[in-house]
């Protein structure tokens, strides 16, 4: 054992407001044991994710977090003891360990992930973030050659994948993102042909500038208001995968949806399609071999927003809630 403290970020209570330092503590425990068919990890790098957020709402796919909990999240940890024979000693794992040092899970549930630098891949563009964009993109999406594809929280872990995607596959990319630095980035660095600062004006007027054929594709990270503006501006056919709904998770939910729900629907006979990373788990391969084969050759260019220390993870997720990150953020811990 290398510790004899378990550093743990507990969820005092779910916020009915907005998200705050004051719904977290950190406490110690001790480090767990594990039982036959456990393992016992240490966690490396956690997971920043808005979904962190949506889960203290209530049930999503999976149950709602409540207070006097260690705070959920999804990590890339290290196997210290293993009681299976397909884990060993310094394998690593993606696991649902929450916000500590140490977990013990049961260990049919994780598999041994590829050795492979830097390490941190593994959460960003070969974990669910890369994932969700190459699944969301081209199979809710399904953007063809030359089609305008507009994706929001675009600078995010998921939505700086969805754009350089669409523009492997030969689309027109325009992206929404909150602030001048991150627009000059999404359109000097990742190669967007047009970003837009939702923040700076509105999106009404510059999404038709940005999208002078309209929109075929939308890849709806946020809903709310930016899913509104996009809806007006669809095309006939169009598609918008909804990845989720990041402007209504933290507060209090708005008090109306977006207008031209059913009506613009139906007179565009679009496609509006939930998904879930997971449903795609059956093509996982294919995907981690294209994702892997665009960032060889330089299509595809990962950004991480790393945050040192396990006690900065509530300011880290209150950070990425503000928009504060570019890219994949997640918590070194060790
Ligand atoms: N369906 C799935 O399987 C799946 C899997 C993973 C993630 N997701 C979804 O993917 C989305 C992105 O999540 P992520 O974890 O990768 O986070 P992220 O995009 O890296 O970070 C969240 C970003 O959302 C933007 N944002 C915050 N409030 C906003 C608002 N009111 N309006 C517009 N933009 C706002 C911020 O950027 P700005 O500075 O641009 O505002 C912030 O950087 C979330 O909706 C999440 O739930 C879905």
């Amino acid at each position: 054992m290398t510790a004899a403290v378990n550093r743990q970020i507990l969820l005092i209570e779910t916020p009915k407001g907005k998200l705050a330092s004051e719904h977290f503590r950190l406490a110690e425990a001790a480090v767990p044991a594990p039982k036959a068919g456990e393992v016992l990890l240490r966690t490396r790098y956690i997971s920043l994710d808005a979904a962190n957020r949506a889960w203290m709402q209530g049930a999503t796919y999976r149950s709602a977090l409540e207070g006097g909990q260690v705070m959920a999240g999804g990590a890339l940890a290290e196997v210290v003891e293993s009681g299976v024979p397909h884990l060993a000693a310094g394998d690593l794992v993606f696991a649902d360990t929450g916000w500590q040092d140490y977990a013990v899970l049961p260990g049919k549930r994780l598999a041994k992930l590829p050795r492979l630098e830097p390490v941190t891949h593994l959460l960003s563009v070969y974990g669910i973030a890369g994932l969700t964009a190459y699944f969301g993109l081209l199979k809710c999406g399904r953007p063809r050659p030359g089609e305008t594809v507009v994706v929001s929280a675009a600078a995010g872990s998921v939505g700086s994948l969805v754009g350089q995607i669409a523009k492997i596959k030969g689309c027109h990319v325009v992206g929404i993102a909150g602030g001048r630095e991150k627009c000059a980035w999404l359109t000097g660095e990742l190669g967007f042909d047009a970003a837009l600062d939702y923040k700076a004006a509105p999106l009404f007027k510059t999404l038709k500038e940005a999208a002078p054929k309209g929109i075929d594709v939308y890849f709806d990270n946020v809903g709310g208001d930016i899913l509104e503006a996009c809806l007006f501006q669809m095309n006939l056919k169009g598609r918008i995968a909804c990845c989720g709904a990041v402007s209504q998770y933290d507060g209090a939910p708005s008090a109306h949806g977006p207008r031209g729900v059913p009506g613009l629907i139906v007179v565009k006979r679009l496609t509006l399609q939930g998904f879930v990373v997971m449903d795609y788990d059956d093509e996982r391969d294919q995907a981690l071999a294209d994702l892997q084969s665009w960032v060889a050759s330089g299509k595809l260019r990962v950004r991480e927003d790393i945050v040192d220390g396990l006690e900065q993870l509530p300011r880290a997720l209150i950070g990425l809630l503000a928009g504060d990150n570019r890219g994949k953020r997640m918590v070194k811990v060790a």
